[in-house]
């Protein structure tokens, strides 16, 4: 099966460390997050895969020349100004000539999604398009998507406030088109899958959305790429995706990177070129490569982007994020959200 890969967006949530790196390229433990994704659709039995480009594409580009990427063939798709997520498929599938059902996947999402089921149920509804559901806590976050009971979407709710959401199931990225959906798509303007082609599929009566109640995460904000993180560190991202290798106590480190004997690391990853000095105490936390904690730093839930620098004795609570090459001063105190 083909599949476009939704990659295109800015990522404002994980600004700064976003400001160089798409989303998807920063690393997750060590690997860009992108390639979890297409490993897992991989072994979901999708064989090519469109990239849908907009922000940044030549990271992906030239990341990965071959045109592979966790075994998946890929081609890119490159917009010239952002179309909204149902012009980026529109477009997308108009380049790779794509003329039979396909998988549409939003490309910050983690999750082991049954590919199978969704298609049996897709082709039994005779659905023009279907939508993997995931049922969450606190839906609020989300775009959330009652049905009737043989599946039939009733309503798209975007972010509805917690008291007033008519299910916890939300809408997890995942679709399944028919390639008719297409000539829906208005061009030549920036249009939203959720916010337009799909409402108007479910006046029809011809979007379904089934749930599916295996590991799901959409990696977007800092607090959920530290939770990501955990979960590849713990082994709870699904059965699929890269494992990365050399974890001891819940913790990762590049074999390039100097950590001090009496540094104390849980749940921390420290990447390639990273140093960690005497003394410094890292709980869940990430250091992305060439980063430097200095003798005596606390971090407890932080993500300390490429370069950066954080000095003697500083303490970082409650998931700050440093931005690629940014220095904390000695013995600051800096607090996240
Ligand atoms: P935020 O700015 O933090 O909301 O992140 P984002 O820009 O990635 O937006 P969001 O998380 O809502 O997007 C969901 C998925 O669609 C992500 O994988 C984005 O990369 C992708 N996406 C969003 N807008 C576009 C677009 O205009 N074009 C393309 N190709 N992809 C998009």
């Amino acid at each position: 099966m083909k599949a476009i890969v939704l990659v295109g967006g800015m990522g404002t949530r994980l600004r700064p460390l976003t400001w160089d790196t798409p989303k998807q390229m920063l690393p997750l433990v060590g690997t860009p997050i992108i390639e979890y994704v297409l490993s897992a659709l991989g072994q979901q039995g999708v064989t090519d895969a469109v990239l849908s480009l907009g922000y940044l594409p030549d990271r992906f580009i030239e990341a990965y020349p071959d045109n592979v990427i966790a075994g998946v063939r890929v081609s890119y798709a490159v917009e010239s100004e952002p179309l909204g997520t149902a012009g980026a498929i529109r477009f997308a599938a108009e380049r790779a000539k794509i003329d039979e059902t396909f998988l549409v996947f939003n490309g910050d999402v983690l999750s082991d999604l049954d590919l199978g089921r969704l298609l049996n149920f897709h082709r039994e509804r005779r659905a023009a398009a279907s939508i993997s559901l995931h049922a969450v806590e606190d839906p609020s976050r989300f775009g959330v998507v009652p049905t009737m009971p043989d599946g039939q979407v009733v309503a798209f709710v975007e972010k509805p406030a917690r008291e007033e959401a008519p299910t916890n199931l939300i809408n997890a990225g995942a679709y399944l088109f028919e390639p008719s959906v297409l000539s829906r798509i208005e061009s030549g303007r920036a249009v939203s899958v959720e916010r337009e082609t799909f409402p108007s599929l479910a006046r029809e009566g011809a979007l379904f959305a089934l749930a599916d109640s295996g590991y799901w995460l959409d990696t977007g904000t800092p607090a959920t790429f530290l939770e990501a993180t955990l979960d590849v560190l713990e082994g709870r991202n699904g059965h699929r995706g890269p494992r990365p290798t050399s974890i001891e106590n819940g913790s990762w480190r590049h074999p390039s990177a100097f950590v001090s004997a009496d540094a104390v690391l849980e749940h921390a990853v420290v990447d390639r070129d990273c140093v960690v000095a005497a003394h410094a105490e890292l709980h869940g936390v990430i250091l992305m490569p060439g980063s430097v904690v200095e003798a005596g730093a606390r971090l407890n839930g932080a993500i300390v982007g490429p370069g950066a620098v954080i000095g003697a004795g500083a303490r970082l609570e409650a998931t700050c994020v440093v931005g690629p090459g940014e220095r904390v001063e000695a013995g600051a105190l800096l607090l996240g959200s």
